[in-house]
């Protein structure tokens, strides 16, 4: 079954205040769509309004053509999965898996089938006899997974599924998750997180919240590599935000004429400069300017330099120098005109 998720203008108040703010996203057939944002930013509100436990004040919530907003969640063919497991401790993994299959009735056989098949592919076959205590926190999740996947369902709604495991967990589940749905290609996802990694790994486009409005939404290369917005560019990636005024084809940093695709902001405009801190060089190059260095990080593979550029901070990823410089020391920095992306202002994000 493929069906998609449409929200059609959909607000959500508590006590009359706006927490989701006439939201309007559409997740096509088949599509992963990340919700992205900080917390409190009316991500999972969004996502209860989908499943049907939250009522919105205004707007309408469609599953494919369906319009479900008056429909109770039991009869929105949806598999949940939340951050906490939330599995019935006193049901064996097989029991969990097979609760949304018995509750729509379905034939003992089909429900074995479809509890082995839905084990198989979750790695959790060997694991069908145990209760959920007699697991650990990546493998009830698993389980999680599995109880949503059971039904089939066209939509899968997962709220921070990944964020009660360890770094290491989190990267290898993103990896099953990925596999899971090459498996079940026709599901719908709706994925909130406010892990910016988990966004751009998982996502086919992101949607990005702040303070119950959606800012912008995009492919995962669309918004790390040319945001709209300061938000975005400092919320899906890092990101060096500098004032400066435009040219014709150049920008002016505190005296520093840069060259940079200047079609997005008029001239004699103040705007903002986002370039990448991966995406700043050491050493003479385009775009050059001179700054001293106030702090120096070894991260193992590579050495952030925080830089006073003029009064701003700009960062520098370098791949792990052999001499770094030392916080007092003058350096030149630059970058490719084409890793810079203007920023208009007034555009920001009030
Ligand atoms: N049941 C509720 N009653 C009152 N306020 C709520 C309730 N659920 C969420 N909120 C508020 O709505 C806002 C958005 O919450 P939520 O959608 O959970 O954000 P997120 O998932 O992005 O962290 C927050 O300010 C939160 O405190
Ligand atoms: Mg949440």
């Amino acid at each position: 079954m493929s069906s998609g998720i449409r929200f059609d203008r959909v607000s959500v108040a508590y006590d009359g205040t706006t927490v989701l703010d006439s939201l309007d996203l559409t997740v096509e057939p088949g599509e992963v769509m990340a919700l992205l944002g900080p917390s409190g930013s009316g991500k999972t509100t969004a996502l209860r309004a989908v499943a049907g436990f939250v009522r919105p004040a205004a707007g309408r919530v469609f599953i494919g053509d369906r319009d479900v907003t008056d429909l109770p969640p039991y009869r929105r063919g949806i598999g949940m999965v939340v951050q906490q497991y939330a599995l019935f401790p006193h049901m064996r993994v097989e029991d969990n898996v097979a609760f949304g299959l018995r509750a729509r009735g379905a034939a003992k056989g089909e429900i074995r089938r479809r509890v082995t098949e839905t084990l198989e592919m979750t790695g959790m076959a060997a694991y069908a006899r145990r209760h959920p205590r007699e697991l650990s926190g990546g493998q009830q999740q698993r389980v999680a997974i599995a109880r949503a996947l059971a039904i089939r369902p066209g939509v899968v709604l997962l709220d921070e599924p990944l964020s009660a495991l360890d770094a290491r967990l989190r990267s290898d589940m993103l990896a099953e998750l990925a596999r899971l749905h090459r498996e079940l290609p026709d599901m719908s996802i709706l994925y909130v997180t406010h892990d910016q990694v988990e966004a751009l790994t998982l996502a086919d486009r992101i949607a990005v919240m702040d303070r119950a409005r959606l800012r912008e939404v995009g492919t995962p290369q669309e918004l790390y590599r040319a945001p709209r917005y300061e938000f975005t560019a400092s919320f899906v990636g890092n990101a060096n935000l500098l004032p400066v005024t435009v040219g014709s084809g150049t920008v002016s940093l505190a005296g520093n004429e840069l060259t940079v695709d200047t079609a997005r902001a008029a001239s004699g405009a103040s705007a903002t400069l986002c370039v990448r801190p991966h995406l700043v060089g050491l050493g003479s190059g385009p775009n050059q300017i001179t700054g001293v260095v106030s702090e120096v990080q070894w991260r193992g593979a590579t050495h952030r330099l925080y830089v006073d550029v003029a009064g701003h901070r700009m960062l520098a990823d370098l791949r792990e120098l052999r001499t770094p410089p030392a916080p007092g020391d003058a350096v030149d920095l630059h970058f490719a005109p084409e890793d810079a992306v203007l920023l208009a202002a007034g555009v920001t994000d009030g």
